[in-house]
């Protein structure tokens, strides 16, 4: 397939090797992994724990089919991450990548509702500038234009709420203010509509492939309580932000007040939960969801096979990277580095393009203002120039780097940030 013919056409790099939050290409350059590898990496490239978990889980079982049979490393990874939730998420269903998962959590929501003799809710809602993944499924619940547009004929889009994006303030409001604006867009649409809507899906505080739009956790706690009242399913999309990103392991906790936790009824996750080695996808759900599809009757089961479902290799990354998680204290360490990350770029929020110098967690981002079509492929040649791999969507620049990098990686990343910042703009 030939893709970006002509002058726009971008170096492709063969990488030989990998090791931390190093990239090393064939001609002995190097790249620091700015984004990891696109939000999958957690521990670094070739972790030592991660790859000596999976030499033992090779020497085992590589493989299994999950329908009849079971394995060890799955069932040991259903339990933690219940346990992970709580227990109110207690049951999990295995596949491969980000937009089965999204997939999976739409045919769950529709079909359960069905089963229970609400026939009506066959519809979705998302976030303005939601994206959820590509197939022809997932495209339903995703508002990018770019990826969306080309296949509209055979989509059948869901319907679009508000985005609670902070940099919508308008003048004399917070953050908090404008989730709380577009919950009652929200509200608005679930009054005229919610006898036909089985689930809303987000992606929890930060609407990444959009342009890493952060909102206020306000948003969420107002959104289960809506989908509460008006019977829809709460769907939290935590591909993406899950497994520590934002500063907890679940970017929906932050949510949760003293007197009320707030939970969805379906999670979904992948990218990060397999530390970045192996395809994996999770969807986890409730009680109430399991039950709906209890029966004697194939029709009224879930149907939704993989071939790969539950593979043992990618199960057993996973747990490899949640043994790391409570070996390491993560999440209080990634509080440090955060605070580090935030320092780097600080200097940039001066600059006269930049604008909302953003960040959560592990997360930083800023826009910039220019009329140029082809910044991001400038930013991202002139990145890759000093030694790191940045790749700005559209005209935002965003870090998201490995939970592993250290202090002087951190300063080798915001000084090539602003010096492939400077490159892209002359
Ligand atoms: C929030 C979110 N959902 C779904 C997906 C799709 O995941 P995958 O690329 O594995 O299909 C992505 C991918 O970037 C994502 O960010």
């Amino acid at each position: 397939m030939k893709q970006h013919a002509g002058s726009n056409a971008l170096p492709l790099i063969p990488i030989a090797s990998a090791k931390g939050v190093w990239l090393h290409d064939f001609d002995g350059k190097r790249y620091l992994d700015g984004i990891s590898s696109w939000w999958v990496n957690l521990f670094g490239h070739c972790n030592p724990r991660i790859n000596a978990a999976l030499r033992q889980q090779l020497e085992e079982l590589e493989h299994v089919i999950l329908a009849g049979f079971t394995h060890q490393p799955v069932v040991e990874l259903s339990e933690r991450l219940s346990q992970l939730t709580g227990g109110t998420l207690g049951h999990c269903f295995y596949a491969s990548d980000g937009a089965s998962a999204t997939e999976i959590a739409l045919k769950m929501s529709f079909h359960a509702w069905r089963n229970r003799g609400r026939t009506e809710k066959q519809e979705f809602l998302c976030l303005e500038g939601s994206y959820h993944g590509e197939t022809v499924g997932a495209l339903a619940v995703t508002d990018v234009a770019l990826f969306k547009d080309a296949y509209a004929p055979l989509i059948r889009a869901a319907a679009t709420v508000p985005t609670p994006d902070a940099r919508n303030a308008k003048d004399g409001e917070t953050a908090i203010d404008v989730a709380r604006r577009a919950a009652r867009g929200l509200e608005r649409h679930l009054e005229q509509h919610h006898q036909r809507i089985a689930a809303l899906i987000v992606e929890p505080l930060i609407q990444c492939a959009g342009g890493m739009a952060m909102y206020d956790p306000e948003y969420l706690r107002l959104a289960r309580a809506l989908c509460d009242r008006f019977e829809v399913h709460l769907i939290c999309d935590e591909i993406a932000v899950g497994c520590g990103r934002t500063g907890t392991f679940f970017a929906h906790e932050q949510a949760a007040t003293d007197d009320q936790s707030c939970k969805p009824d379906f999670l979904c996750l992948s990218k990060g939960i397999s530390g970045g080695y192996l395809p994996l996808s999770i969807v986890l759900t409730t009680d109430a969801v399991y039950d709906a599809f209890y029966d004697d009757a194939t029709s009224r089961g879930f149907l939704h096979s993989h071939s790969y479902t539950g593979n043992a290799l990618a199960c057993r990354a996973a747990l490899a990277t949640l043994a790391i998680f409570e070996e390491d204290d993560v999440l209080a360490a990634n509080h440090s580095r955060a605070s580090k990350l935030a320092a780097s770029l600080a200097p940039l929020a001066e600059h006269r393009q930049v604008r909302h110098l953003r960040q959560r967690g592990m997360v930083i981002a800023f826009d910039v203002e220019t009329s140029d079509a082809d910044f991001s492929r400038r930013f991202y040649r002139a990145a890759l120039d000093r030694e790191a791999l940045i790749r700005p969507i559209g005209t935002t620049v965003y870090l998201m780097p490995p939970y592993i990098i250290n202090d002087e990686e951190i300063t080798h990343l915001g000084n090539a940030t602003a010096g492939a910042l400077a490159e892209a703009l002359r």
